[in-house]
């Protein structure tokens, strides 16, 4: 397995998890087959992430567009999703783990919200990582959201539109208080960003593979882990500044 320089892991790690249902079509399994074995790479990940000293780990676990698959796919995922939340809760508390969700929960069936607000509450006062887990979820759509929020409160007279700045913007997204990811893997071969975090991975840096999720391992997270750390994140300074700052800042 990759070495890792524990010293610099991402803060926040975001995943796009693609690839399940080409996983199962490629082994002439139903499709919900590939959600099910891609449930157990996240079960492994979670854990992972976790114990290896990552503070926020957000996963796109279902999109505003996925709303169009065939029911029958839509209903297994929500289905697995409970199920997934209700048998992990105990090992969330185990490993000190606290569960978010952002997306357009009104959109999400009242069963898996009541699940989702158990787990939520559970784990309120665990302060090891923080799992964000994206439902319902669309990056235009929670921009737009947010910018009505932000317009009833200028119209409320609680902010003022002279206030407006991209940290008082960043308050009123879904995201409000996780730092912005710092690395995003996205799994299966596609180099899209399909609508996932669109505001906040303006500086991330993005890792590519051609492994379907149900197939990403830990020596797979391992070597997307080492990759990061072999980059080098200016921020839009000179590589020279970014140098000078370092040295600056281990004197
Ligand atoms: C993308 O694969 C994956 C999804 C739409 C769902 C992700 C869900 C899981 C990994 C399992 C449950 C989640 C949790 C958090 C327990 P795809 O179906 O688009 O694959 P394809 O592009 O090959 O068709």
């Amino acid at each position: 397995m990759e070495p890792l320089d524990q010293g610099k892991l991402p803060t926040h790690l975001a995943i796009i998890m693609d690839g399940n249902g080409r996983w199962a079509q490629q082994r002439m399994l139903k499709r919900i087959v590939g959600h099910q074995r891609g449930a157990e790479t996240v079960k492994m990940v979670v854990e992972q992430s976790s114990q290896l000293g990552i503070k926020y780990l957000t996963l796109f676990a279902f999109s505003s567009e996925n709303w169009s698959r065939p029911a029958i796919e839509v209903r297994a995922l929500m289905t697995l999703l409970k199920k997934y939340i209700r048998h992990e809760t105990a090992r969330m508390m185990r490993n000190n783990i606290r569960y978010n969700v952002i997306g357009n929960r009104s959109e999400l069936p009242d069963d898996v919200n009541q699940t989702l607000d158990e787990a939520i509450q559970e784990t309120a006062a665990n302060t090891g990582m923080v799992l964000t887990l994206a439902l319902s979820y669309g990056g235009r759509q929670e921009i737009s959201m947010a910018a009505a929020r932000l317009a009833r409160d200028i119209t409320a007279g609680v902010l003022k539109h002279e206030d407006v700045t991209v940290d008082t913007f960043s308050g009123y997204l879904d995201t409000g208080g996780l730092p912005d990811p710092d690395f995003l893997i996205r799994t299966s071969g596609e180099m899209r960003i399909s609508n996932f975090l669109l505001w906040q991975l303006a500086y991330t840096e993005l890792y590519f593979t051609d492994i379907n999720w149900p197939d990403f391992t830990i020596n797979e997270l391992h070597k997307a882990l080492a990759d990061f750390q072999s980059r080098e994140r200016r921020f839009g300074k000179t590589s020279d500044q970014i140098i000078s700052t370092k040295a600056y800042a281990s004197r």
